[in-house]
């Protein structure tokens, strides 16, 4: 599949996830393989212009980190073009626009999924950013503000008029939040509005089968996968695989989750410096450990890191009070694995025990 000019490797993508989604991160996943396309957390437009440290934090990027859209909010036209040339100056492969935010922060200045309700304005500003740039501009969406204005595929229509390279479609409505069941009919209704643009499906995909299923029931082009990305970082890999030779691999086993959460750690040291980095993982690591099994000492322990020895440390004591929960083999019993991860949309009364795809607490819990 293409976005603008570029071949991805995979129709598979990153979903920004604000706060998680950064270089450290995505450089772990990319090492991993299988992702074809990655985007930045949300970036305030203004503060991408006034050059806010805390903004070029978030547009950091690497070689490494290819190829990479950098997702902008705002709703001043003007702010959102010139953001745009500024994420073409710094070399990324795209620009992404939020329209699908329901933070207050985001919708009481008309962007995120205000942007949805307001047709005729959200495509002027969309064909002013893609005037100003010659790389692909996407945007990214909720299927509407709520169940009587399910606007995203006349939104979608409208913005393909107006030149977008493709659109990413959450299939929940800004009224949703995260709760209930993605609606696969609802991503369905997009591919089937737009004339030749890729549109990407997106929501509770947490695993390969699941990604398979949203590409076959809606006719969507890739997929785009958030959280299932933290519980599964590998996801990408083994969908791959998956839509490649129709087999799906194993999930990885212990020794490569830890060998996995080392390296983001590592990365995220060397992004943020020790101690900030350390204190930045505390939130990282929790969601690894959501497939460890029993983990309640490490995921105490590690809110209290401050450098690298002191994540040795916990992952070390993690180590050795695990060995109660496994066989000589150092696999653990049956009965102490983790729940599978069913998406949603897959889920059925007879599934047996299912995990719920969490929402972080804290100031996002409303994305
Ligand atoms: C913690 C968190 C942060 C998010 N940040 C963003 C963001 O910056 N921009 C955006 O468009 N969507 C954001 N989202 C929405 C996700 O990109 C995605 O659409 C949603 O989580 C559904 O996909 P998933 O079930 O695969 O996670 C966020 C979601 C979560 C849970």
């Amino acid at each position: 599949m293409r976005i603008g000019s570029h071949e991805l490797a995979s129709p598979l993508f990153l979903s920004p996830l604000a706060g998680y989604t950064n270089l450290p991160m995505r450089l772990t996943l990319r090492e991993l393989g299988g992702l074809g396309w990655a985007t930045t957390d949300l970036v305030n437009a203004r503060s991408l212009i006034e050059r806010n440290p805390m903004a070029l934090k978030l547009v950091a990027t690497s070689p490494a980190d290819r190829p990479l859209s950098i997702q902008l909010f705002g709703s001043v036209p003007e702010e959102m073009r010139d953001a745009a040339v500024i994420c073409q100056e710094l070399g990324v492969q795209g620009v992404d626009i939020n329209m699908g935010c329901p933070v207050k922060k985001v919708t009481k200045i008309g962007g995120g999924s205000a942007m949805m309700t307001e047709l005729a304005g959200t495509a002027r500003l969309v064909r002013g950013m893609v005037d100003a740039v010659k790389i692909p501009v996407t945007a990214k969406m909720r299927l509407g503000w709520d169940d009587d204005n399910l606007t995203a595929p006349d939104l979608a229509r409208a913005l393909e008029d107006a030149g977008v390279a493709a659109v990413f479609v959450h299939g929940r409505t800004r009224a949703q939040g995260f709760a209930g069941t993605v609606n696969l009919a609802g991503i369905r209704s997009v591919v089937q509005a737009v004339k030749a643009i890729p549109v990407i499906g997106n929501g509770d995909v947490t695993t390969p089968a699941g990604a398979r299923h949203m590409l076959e029931v809606t006719g969507c082009a890739g997929v785009s996968v958030g959280r299932g990305a933290f519980y599964d970082p590998w996801i990408f890999r083994r969908t791959e695989a998956l839509l490649r030779t129709g087999a799906e691999p194993p999930e990885p086993d212990f020794t490569e989750r830890i060998r996995v959460l080392r390296r983001h750690f590592s990365l995220y040291v060397d992004f943020y410096g020790e101690e900030r980095g350390a204190r930045y993982f505390r939130k990282v690591a929790p969601w690894y450990a959501k497939r460890f099994g029993p983990a309640k000492p490490f995921k105490q322990d590690i809110l209290g890191i401050l450098s690298r020895a002191d994540f040795e440390a916990v992952v070390a004591r993690f180590l050795e009070w695990r060995r109660q929960f496994c066989d000589e083999s150092g696999e653990l019993l049956p009965k102490y694995q983790p729940a599978p991860l069913t998406p949603s949309f897959l889920r059925t009364g007879a599934d047996g025990p299912t995990e719920g795809i969490r929402v972080p607490k804290g100031p996002v819990e409303v994305w």
